[in-house]
């Protein structure tokens, strides 16, 4: 094999994205057969029950939207608004911006998110839900960061294990950019350590 078709199994950055992105983690086409494979699972154990989705804004949108079309379920979709202030990369005090609209008592929920990493969100999420009496409630999260753990919580279906690395892409945002990346890619550390002013409308 020459060495030209050995350099193009390693996933490039696209030269767009070239500045921002140091490398890709996950590719397009792996995070489409993933998400195949969880909706495979979902649709398994949700099976004979309508289902509620709850999905946790903004960073879920292409993961939620790939997984729902795979779901041959009756389903409702609901959205909760949750964001730790400040638009950088360490998880603050968590504020509600979108409560839930629709009745979940009885209901099977499915919890929707991008990414489990400290776990504060989803403790907090959950203790929400749980308060409006579901039937039964599982947890779904494309990325699992295990090693950033500081609360006792862990997802039912995860897409992918990946290492303590601040990733964007595929929803995934860095104040608020980076979300229309079509794969999950690393930062580069230079725009991590950048000011740039909050993108958030002053209320
Ligand atoms: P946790 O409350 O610390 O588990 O953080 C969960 C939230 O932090 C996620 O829903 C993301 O919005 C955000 N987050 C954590 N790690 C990353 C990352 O590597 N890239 C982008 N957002 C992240
Ligand atoms: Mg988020």
């Amino acid at each position: 094999m020459s060495d030209g078709a050995e350099v193009r199994k390693v996933p490039r950055v696209d030269n767009r994205w070239l500045k921002d992105i140091e490398r890709v983690l996950i590719t397009q086409e792996h995070l489409a057969h993933r998400v195949a494979e969880i909706a495979q699972m979902i649709q398994r154990d949700f099976s004979g029950r309508e289902t509620v989705i709850v999905s946790l804004l903004s960073g879920t949108v292409m993961f939620l939207a790939d997984l729902i079309r795979h779901l041959n379920l009756p389903l409702r979709l609901d959205f909760m608004g949750v964001s730790s202030y400040g638009a950088g990369t360490e998880s603050g005090e968590l504020v509600f911006t979108k409560e839930l609209r629709l009745d979940v008592r009885n209901r099977d929920v499915l919890l929707v998110d991008d990414i489990l990493d400290t776990g504060k969100t989803m403790v907090r999420v959950l203790e929400k839900l749980k308060a409006l009496h579901p039937r039964k409630i599982r947890t779904c999260v494309l990325l699992n960061k295990a090693s950033r753990r500081t609360e006792n919580v862990k997802a039912d279906y995860v897409g992918f294990e990946i290492p303590d690395y601040f990733v964007v892409g595929y929803g995934l945002d860095f104040a608020e950019r980076y979300r229309n990346l079509p794969f999950i890619g690393v930062l580069h550390k230079h725009v991590l350590g950048e000011k740039t002013p909050s993108p958030y409308r002053k209320t």
